[in-house]
C-alpha cells in the first residue's frame, strides 16, 4: 500500500527535474515596460525566479511599440541597441534557454533600457542542484553597481509561488 504514495512522489520529482517550463518574464503579461521603481524592476523578479535548461522565456508586449533584444553583457550595461545578438518584435516572443550562464535582454524602444527596461536571466548548469538549497547566481552578480536589498511583498509572493513544486515534493515524501 505504501508503494503508491512514494511512486507518486517520485513521479512529481521526475516532473520537476524534466518538465520544461514557459516562464513569463516579469511574471505577468504587462511586465515588459519601464519599471515604476527599483523594487519593481525585472531583475528583482529574475533574482527570485529559477531558470533551467530547456525552459522558455516568454514576453508579451505591443510589437508596434517595443521589442526584445538579446545582447552581450557590454551592450546590456551600456544599453547599446545597435547590434543585438537577436531581435524580436512580434509582441509574443519566446526564447528557449538552451545553454547555461547569463542571458542579457534589453528593450529596443528608444530610451527604455536606460530607464531600466532590461533583465538578466541566469540559467544554472545541470551540475548545480536544481532543488534550490545552494544559493544560485543572481542577476546582481552580473550587474555593475550593487542593487539595494529587496523590499515589498511582490517579489516574496513570486518566490513562494516558485517554491510550490518543491513544497509539493516535500509533502509527498513526508506522506509516503
Ligand atoms: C554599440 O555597439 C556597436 C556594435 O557592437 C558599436 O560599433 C558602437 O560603437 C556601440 N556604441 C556605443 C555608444 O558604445
Amino acid at each position: 500500500m505504501a508503494a503508491f504514495p512514494s511512486s507518486l512522489a517520485l513521479f512529481f520529482l521526475f516532473l520537476t527535474f524534466t518538465e520544461a517550463k514557459e516562464i513569463l518574464v516579469g511574471g505577468k503579461t504587462d511586465a515588459w515596460k519601464i519599471p515604476s521603481s527599483e523594487s519593481d524592476s525585472l531583475n528583482k523578479w529574475a533574482e527570485k525566479a529559477r531558470f533551467r535548461l530547456g525552459d522558455s522565456l516568454v514576453w508579451k508586449y505591443d510589437g508596434g511599440k517595443d521589442s526584445v533584444l538579446q545582447v552581450t553583457k557590454t551592450a546590456y550595461l551600456s544599453c547599446n541597441t545597435s547590434n543585438p545578438l537577436a531581435e524580436y518584435k512580434d509582441g509574443d516572443t519566446k526564447v528557449r534557454l538552451q545553454k547555461s550562464g547569463p542571458y542579457f535582454f534589453i528593450s529596443g524602444a528608444k530610451g527604455h533600457c536606460e530607464q531600466g527596461q532590461k533583465v538578466i536571466v541566469v540559467v544554472l548548469s545541470q551540475k548545480h542542484g536544481n532543488i534550490g538549497i545552494s544559493p544560485a547566481p543572481s542577476p546582481a552578480d552580473f550587474e555593475g553597481p550593487a542593487i539595494a536589498p529587496m523590499s515589498g511583498g511582490a517579489g516574496l509572493k513570486a518566490g513562494l509561488l516558485l517554491r510550490f513544486d518543491w513544497i509539493l515534493i516535500s509533502i509527498l515524501f513526508i506522506c509516503s
